[in-house]
């Protein structure tokens, strides 16, 4: 540390051990914004398309400047838009474990090929999922955690097995599609739910 004067140092020492008390030392309260990275470079590493160079994975520019991201004032991100970006590969699991405060999401149009990511539905905050066009397969999860959704659009995926009566448990939901999903049995359900 470079100091113009002894008691510069000494102020900033005990401005130090001051914050060692402030700070939170509980491991499950210490979630900061910067852990928020952590997920860009998950996506970096199971994704891949042109179109993610221009997310400074490294450092420079800040995560709220990156293409396709929203934050909130505290630098939290709230909205996620990734689609139509040619990218393919894996959506990393456990989203909103990186990013706590999520409200939108929006992946379709990508080769993003597989199941349902199911730790998805740990996004409690989450208002609008968009996850048209990714020819997912497999069976959907229980949707009943997502109880802020308002929207959600699963629109041309493959998706199979029974449709999930959980959305009705959804009280925020105004929209969902499930559009060209081949499998389902659609014709006991309505195209498009608006309610
Ligand atoms: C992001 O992905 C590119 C291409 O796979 C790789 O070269 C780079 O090291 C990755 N960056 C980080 C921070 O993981
Ligand atoms: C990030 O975005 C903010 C607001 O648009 C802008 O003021 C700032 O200059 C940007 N920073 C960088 C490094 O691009
Ligand atoms: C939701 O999060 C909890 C706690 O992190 C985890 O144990 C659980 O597996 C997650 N659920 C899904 C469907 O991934
Ligand atoms: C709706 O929620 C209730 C209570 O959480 C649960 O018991 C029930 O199984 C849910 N219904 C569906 C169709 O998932």
């Amino acid at each position: 540390m470079d100091c113009y004067s002894k008691s510069t140092c000494c102020f900033l020492f005990v401005l130090l051990l001051i914050s060692q008390f402030l700070l939170p030392t509980d491991s499950t309260i210490t979630l900061s914004t910067d852990d928020q990275l952590q997920f860009f470079v998950l996506m970096n590493n199971t994704l891949s398309g042109t179109s993610m160079s221009d997310w400074d994975i490294n450092g420079g520019k800040p995560l709220c400047n990156f293409s396709g991201v929203a934050c909130d004032g505290e630098g939290f991100v709230v909205q996620l838009d990734i689609s139509g970006r040619s990218l393919s590969g894996r959506f990393p699991a456990n989203i909103c474990s990186y990013l706590p405060e999520l409200r939108v999401l929006r992946l379709g149009g990508n080769s993003v090929r597989g199941g349902f990511p199911d730790s998805i539905t740990n996004c409690s905050l989450l208002e609008e999922l968009s996850m048209p066009r990714l020819y997912l397969t497999g069976r959907l999860p229980d949707f009943s955690p997502m109880k802020s959704l308002r929207i959600l659009d699963l629109s041309y995926n493959l998706f199979v097995g029974k449709f999930p009566m959980s959305v009705f448990n959804l009280t925020n939901l105004e929209v969902i599609n499930f559009n060209e999903n081949g499998n389902f049995n659609l014709w006991k359900m309505p195209r498009t739910y608006q309610g």
